[in-house]
């Protein structure tokens, strides 16, 4: 596909996305639709929709409109480039631009140009203070690719030698002792030896880092809300002499966890939903909880633009609620782990504050938030414990 197909691809999607289609099942049914489209295409047509959605509000400011065509003008404005030169209506070239459409788009302003949505920016101001133009500024672009090491099988520095045989590019973080950044061919990781073996795996820098902070040597561990089970492999990793137990409401959710556990060497059983209780007590219950995903809305900017206030009071909710059904798990010296990867107070201390008040006798042994402007994604982690009687 040349270049201007690829806009071209990436306009038609964004206007199924703008209809309300899930961007990854937009770009799915694309690529399967599209059968020409080789993978550097598909990887070219999914930046061009990623880039849009990152910067959705600027765009749509600077194209003059919310149209995937619109979208994808005020996109190539937002990077200086001349729209002119792509919206030529040559091959399979987006049509030319018409009067309207040179004439159309202004700067944009305010919130716009920070590319948050207006009702957000208050809660969001409230959480992050001075950092917010800083961190909503980070947002606009990519995120960065980070591995975690699986020291059970080899050490960073082997892993990252392992990496480079295949042309894979990573550094080691100064922070996270198991982290790596790639920065030169990620999208080969997948197909290396040292992904197919178990001595990486991706995960943020930061979901490393919360990891690294729980208490270790816990001898029973349930993941409740494992999901893809990223954190309950990290903590194996970590301490494989405990024993590990993941449960979701969503047991599909699980269903790739087998593999990437025998991949790892871990072992990690499956419980399902609503039987948690007969496998209690555990030491510790990790509840990283639904959320906005507000800390990562660089990598998932879809959320940005669905999430409401509704949507926000039911996900606090469910927050609340499981906080009150982990409480029973958890034995009389064990701790449960609160972690969200949002950026939002009402998600975050102020569930905590809701839960202790809720349960005196309970108490916050440490809370923390993990700043985006860190490098990875923001979290958040408070650990409760019960007061000593
Ligand atoms: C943030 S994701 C978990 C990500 C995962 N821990 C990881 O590191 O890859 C939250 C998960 O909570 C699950 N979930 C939603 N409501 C739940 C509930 N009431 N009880 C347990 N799990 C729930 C979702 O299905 C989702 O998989």
């Amino acid at each position: 596909m040349t270049p201007a197909a690829r806009i071209a691809a990436a306009i038609g999607i964004l206007d199924r996305i703008e209809a309300g289609e899930p961007a990854e099942k937009a770009l799915t049914g694309w690529a399967r639709r599209s059968r020409f489209a080789g993978s550097k295409d598909r990887a070219a047509v999914r930046d061009h929709v990623f880039d849009v959605l990152r910067c959705r509000r600027s765009c749509a400011a600077l194209g003059g409109g919310e149209s995937g065509r619109a979208l994808m003008l005020g996109l190539l404005r937002r990077k200086g480039l001349d729209p002119g030169e792509v919206f030529t209506g040559e091959g399979h070239a987006p049509a030319p631009l018409t009067p309207e459409e040179r004439r159309a788009g202004r700067p944009p302003e305010g919130a716009e140009a920070l590319d948050m949505p207006d009702w957000l920016l208050p809660g969001l101001t409230a959480a992050l203070g001075g950092d917010l133009e800083e961190v909503c500024r980070l947002f606009q672009a990519r995120a960065p690719v980070w591995l975690r090491v699986n020291e059970r099988r080899c050490s960073r520095e082997e892993a990252r030698a392992l990496l480079a045989r295949e042309g894979i590019v990573a550094r080691p973080s100064e922070r996270v002792k198991t982290a790596l950044e790639v920065i030169e061919n990620a999208r080969r990781i997948k197909q290396s030896e040292a992904w197919k073996t178990g001595c990486v795996e991706l995960q943020d820098l930061n979901s490393q880092a919360l990891c690294a902070d729980l208490p270790l040597g816990a001898a029973r561990v349930l993941d409740y809300c494992a999901g893809g089970g990223g954190k309950v492999l990290a903590l194996a990793a970590r301490a494989p002499e405990g024993q590990y137990l993941a449960h979701d409401a969503d047991f599909a959710r699980m269903k790739d966890l087998p593999i990437r556990a025998a991949r790892a060497g871990a072992e990690v059983r499956l419980v399902k939903p609503g039987e948690a209780g007969a496998a209690a007590p555990f030491d510790l219950v990790l509840c990283d909880v639904p959320c906005s995903g507000s800390g990562a809305w660089r990598r998932s900017p879809e959320g940005k633009w669905r999430l409401d206030a509704g949507r926000l009071e039911e996900l606090m909710k469910t927050q609340s609620e499981i906080l009150d059904k982990a409480k029973k798990l958890v034995s009389e010296a064990g701790e449960i782990a609160y972690a969200t990867c949002s950026l939002l107070t009402g998600e975050n201390e102020a569930r905590i504050d809701a839960f202790l008040a809720a349960n005196p006798g309970w108490e916050c042994r440490e809370s923390r938030r993990y700043s985006p402007l860190s490098g990875g994604d923001g979290f958040f982690l408070a650990r409760l414990v019960r007061k000593p009687r």
